[in-house]
Order: C-alpha cells, then sequence, then structure tokens
C-alpha cells in the first residue's frame, strides 16, 4: 500500500489587516453583528500588485524548504483556487515558472471553498497509483479582489491567503492520507456564484455597472447545507476509517463561519478543545483555509507526528470534501 506523507507544509498570509471596525466605516455594520455572527474580528487584505500566484509560491517554497526536496524532485503542482491570476495560463503554470519547477505537470482545480482537499486528494489517487511520488499541492485565494465593499452580507466575511503541503509516496507505514471523499452537487449557482467574466457573461461595461464580477451569495440557505453536508462528509471519512470521533485528535474545519463550525462539531459530538478554529483573524480565504490551518496548528505544536487529523471544507458548486490524515 503506498500512502501519500506530509514532509513539508507552508503557508503566506498578507501583511495588512483589515478590521470589523474599518469595515464599518465602508459599509453599514457593526463589530457586535460581525462578531455574533461569524466569529471573525478581522482578515488580511493583500497589497495591490501581489497576486494568486505570489501567495501560492510563498506558501510553496516554505512548504519545500521543509520537505528538504530540491526543486527537480516535484513532479506535480496542483492549485485549487477560484481567484487565478488569469482566466489562462493557470495559476499553477504561474507557480512552476516562480518556483523553477521544471520537472513537473501544472493544473488548477476549481471547487470553490473545498479546492485545497479536492487538490489533495487528485494529489493522493495519482501517488497511490504510482503515477508520481513528489507532488505539491496548494489552496490559495485572493478574495479581495471579488468582493464587493459595498455588499455587507459578504464583504464582512472574506479574506485572501494561502497554505501549500508537499506530499511524497510512503511505503514504509502507515503514516499519510487515510482517505479522501469529494462530492458535487450542481444547480445551486444562485447561493453562491461569481457570473460575469466567464463565457456566460463576457466582461462589458455592462457587466461592470452591474457589479457581475463580485461574489453573490445568500448566505443562509448556504449556511443550511453548509451544516448538514459537513457533518455528512466528516462521518463518511470517519467511518470508512473504522474510527470513532474520539480517535481523531484534531478537526480542522473549513474556517468560514464560528457557528457552522460549532455546529458541525456539535453534530459529530467534537469538544471545541480538539477543533482547531482561525477564523477570528483571517475570515475566510477559500481554498487557503485549511493549509492556512493545518500549518498554524503544525507550528502551534497542535498537531504532531502519529496524529489523527480531519480536515472538511463546503464551497461554490456546490462541492464538499473530506480527509483523515495520520499526520
Ligand atoms: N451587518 C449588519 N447586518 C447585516 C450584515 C452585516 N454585515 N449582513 C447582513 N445583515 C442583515 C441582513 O440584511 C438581514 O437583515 P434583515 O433581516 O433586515 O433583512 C439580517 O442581517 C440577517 O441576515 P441573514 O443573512 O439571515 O443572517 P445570517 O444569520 O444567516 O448570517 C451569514 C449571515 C453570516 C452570511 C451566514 O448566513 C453565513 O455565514 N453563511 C455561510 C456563508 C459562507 O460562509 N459563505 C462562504 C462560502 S461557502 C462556505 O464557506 C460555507
Amino acid at each position: 500500500m503506498i500512502y501519500s506523507k506530509v514532509i513539508g507544509i507552508g503557508s503566506f498570509i498578507p501583511e495588512r489587516t483589515l478590521t470589523n471596525d474599518e469595515l464599518c466605516r465602508i459599509v453599514d455594520t457593526s463589530d457586535e453583528w460581525i462578531t455574533s455572527r461569524t466569529g471573525i474580528k478581522e482578515r488580511r487584505i493583500a497589497e495591490e500588485g501581489l497576486t494568486t500566484s505570489d501567495i501560492a509560491a510563498s506558501a510553496a517554497k516554505k512548504a519545500i524548504k521543509l520537505s528538504g526536496l530540491n526543486p527537480e524532485d516535484i513532479e506535480l503542482i496542483l492549485v485549487g483556487t477560484i481567484t487565478p491570476d488569469m482566466i489562462f495560463p493557470s495559476t499553477s503554470c504561474i507557480v512552476q515558472e516562480k518556483l523553477g519547477l521544471k520537472n513537473a505537470a501544472a493544473f488548477d482545480i476549481s471547487a470553490g471553498c473545498s479546492g485545497f482537499i479536492y487538490s489533495l486528494s487528485v494529489a493522493d489517487n495519482f501517488i497511490k497509483t504510482g503515477k508520481y511520488k513528489n507532488v505539491l499541492v496548494i489552496g490559495a485565494d485572493l478574495l479581495s479582489r471579488i468582493t464587493d465593499y459595498t455588499d455587507r452580507t459578504t464583504c464582512v466575511l472574506f479574506g485572501d491567503g494561502g497554505g501549500a503541503v508537499v506530499l511524497t509516496a510512503n511505503t514504509e507505514n502507515t503514516r499519510g492520507v487515510l482517505s479522501t471523499h469529494m462530492h458535487s452537487e450542481g444547480g445551486h449557482d444562485e447561493i453562491l456564484m461569481l457570473r460575469g467574466g466567464g463565457s456566460l457573461m463576457p466582461a462589458s461595461l455592462e457587466s461592470v455597472n452591474n457589479r457581475e464580477h463580485y461574489i453573490k451569495m445568500k448566505g443562509s440557505e448556504l449556511f443550511r447545507y453548509a451544516v448538514n453536508y459537513l457533518k455528512a462528509v466528516a462521518e463518511e471519512a470517519i467511518k470508512f476509517n473504522n474510527l470513532k470521533a474520539e480517535d481523531i485528535d484534531l478537526f480542522v474545519p473549513h474556517q468560514a463561519n464560528i457557528r457552522i463550525i460549532e455546529a458541525t462539531a456539535k453534530k459529530l459530538n467534537f469538544p471545541m478543545e480538539r477543533v482547531f478554529v482561525n477564523v477570528e483573524k483571517y475570515g475566510n480565504t477559500s481554498s487557503g483555509s485549511i493549509p492556512i490551518a493545518l500549518d498554524e496548528a503544525y507550528r502551534s505544536g497542535r498537531l504532531k507526528e502519529g496524529n489523527l487529523v480531519l480536515i472538511d471544507a463546503i464551497g461554490a458548486g456546490l462541492t464538499w470534501a473530506s480527509s483523515i490524515i495520520r499526520w
């Protein structure tokens, strides 16, 4: 049996902080509303000129350094993102060039906030088949570029950032990715989408005037799907591995909203002490959310070698996914 072992991890978060109090000066909201409804106190906003590939490359550089591999050892680069630098070429090809990963194939994965776990799943399956040995998996998003700062129902939620892991084939023991589960359910465009700029609605004066190049979301509908589907996909992973919730050392859920995290943890009977939360600092960074959280958990000592970690996420599509990793 081949396992995909995590041998490197890194993240990058822009320096500039946007606090709830600052948002109150932009839209009609309050720190009390944002904190009580979402748990978010601040988020990071990239400076002008910084791109998703910059965030991805910075995170990946740290992960590759920790892995001890040379750039030429990386055989595949996957970037989960919904905010690519350009529609094409792919952000993963731009990262390849920035880091000199000249022996790698590279492509992006668009799965909303599930982008990192989807990418992890693709990487894991390429490694399990023996096709590739060393794969770089990145989740990075620059949501501030597609957030409408005149829409108080969305602009308080999102932030910028990304993270990366290096996976390598491991045949010696059972450390690594134990399982991945992915699901999709089309037909929910109205709940969460960015309509403009694709083949459906190419950019035009009208599309810009109608603010079609920004995220549109029906938050309370999404909330209900999130709690139910996140619970189901976490249970699927636990059951698949013949585990119980109490066997999981750390649950690292997608950092969208503290109420979604707490409601899911409650349904799964996870005490919050075993749930990693950093949504208060970064808001929802989409595909960046899970690898940033894993990196913080690892570097702060909450995630140790041999620990069982459960991750799950839900996003536009709808897509949702989970994985259990023996760290
Ligand atoms: N400040 C003050 N009032 C606000 C704000 C704001 N920033 N935003 C909305 N409101 C108002 C609304 O206008 C509404 O007022 P009304 O009753 O007079 O019409 C009221 O607050 C309640 O609005 P709801 O949308 O019902 O509030 P809810 O409790 O559902 O919270 C939220 C909204 C935080 C968006 C929540 O639904 C949520 O987090 N949903 C999930 C969204 C999400 O995470 N999306 C990201 C991608 S997918 C994912 O990661 C899960």
